[in-house]
This record gives C-alpha cells, sequence and structure tokens, in this order.
C-alpha cells in the first residue's frame, strides 16, 4: 500500500539523474510525487525556471504519479497551499547534512504538521549536483552520464551558448 502525497522541492537547475533517483523511489514509496522548483536564495539560477520545469516533465513522462509545480514562496506555505506534510528530500553526503537538518528543523519549527523524509542517494549518484552538471557542461564536457539521455541536447545547447 502506497502513502499519500509528498512534495519533492529543489533548484533542479537542471534536473540530474540524482534527482531522478529520488524521483523513482519516491513514487514506488508515495501515490503522489509533486515535484516542485522553489527559489534557493543562496543560488542565483542558471535555466529559466520555465525551461527547468519542462525538462522536469520531460524526463518524468514515464511515471504516472509524478505531477510538477513552481511556486515562489516558502516551502512551509506551498505545503499547506498543496495540504501535503511530507517533504522529500534526498541526501548524498556528510557535507549535506547540516543545510538539510537546519532546513528541516526550521519547517517543521514553523510548520509542526510538516515533516521531512530523506531517502540517501544511491552510491552511484553520490558525487553528482546540478552545478558540477553545469560546469562540465559549459565547458564543454560530456554530461550525458549524469542527466536523463532526453535531455543531454538541450543542457548541452543552453551551456554551449551560455559560455559565448
Ligand atoms: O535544490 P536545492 O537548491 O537544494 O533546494 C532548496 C530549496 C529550494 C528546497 C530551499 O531553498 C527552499 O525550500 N526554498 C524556498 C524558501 C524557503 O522555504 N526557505 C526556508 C528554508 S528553511
Amino acid at each position: 500500500m502506497k502513502e499519500g502525497v509528498c512534495v519533492y522541492p529543489g533548484s533542479f537547475d537542471p534536473i540530474t539523474n540524482g534527482h531522478m533517483d529520488i524521483i523513482e523511489r519516491g513514487a514506488a514509496i508515495f501515490n503522489e510525487v509533486i515535484v516542485s522548483i522553489l527559489h534557493n536564495p543562496a543560488k542565483e539560477g542558471a535555466f529559466p525556471v520555465r525551461k527547468r520545469l519542462e525538462m522536469i516533465q520531460k524526463a518524468c513522462a514515464h511515471i504516472p504519479n509524478v505531477t510538477f509545480d513552481c511556486y515562489d514562496g516558502l516551502l512551509v506555505d506551498y505545503m499547506r497551499i498543496k495540504n501535503a506534510s511530507v517533504v522529500l528530500r534526498g541526501l548524498r553526503a556528510v557535507s549535506d547534512f547540516e543545510s538539510e537538518f537546519q532546513m528541516a528543523q526550521l519547517n517543521h519549527q514553523i510548520a509542526p504538521d510538516v515533516e521531512t523524509l530523506f531517502l540517501m542517494t544511491s552510491p552511484n549518484h553520490a558525487y553528482l549536483s546540478s552545478s558540477v552538471v553545469r560546469e562540465i557542461g559549459s565547458f564543454g564536457g560530456d554530461i550525458s552520464p549524469f542527466i536523463p539521455a532526453c535531455l543531454v541536447d538541450e543542457v548541452q545547447n543552453f551551456l554551449g551558448q551560455e559560455n559565448k
């Protein structure tokens, strides 16, 4: 039996195979996974939000119980709007722990009904992040091992243009 609804928030700038791993595993646990782009004030953002959303939709087209969204505001407010109480996040390494711990604690303090559920990233994605994809791609390196195959050309083109 599956659980209810969870929200998987993030920058997804762009979506990587590490994100896909968490989405696919989340979709096996929950009836619905809402993948939502939220603004991280610590990050500038490379891809326009609309493009990021299109890429997530394309990459997740094979997973029926995944929906897509974006929101400019606090995650806890978004959770209330969506009537959802579980935030799904992936944990890669010890280095993620401190900021994820802080974020989960703060969200829980502001909205006690909101719980954060962490899935450990599969070891083959432990090193992966959107920022390394952007860095490799912007210098013309091969990003195909790191992002969904259907996105490789458009991400490569976008990063190549940006570097000109
Ligand atoms: O993929 P990221 O950049 O690690 O995702 C972080 C994100 C976007 C989930 C986080 O910055 C966020 O929740 N932003 C919305 C604003 C908010 O609620 N901030 C308070 C967090 S304690």
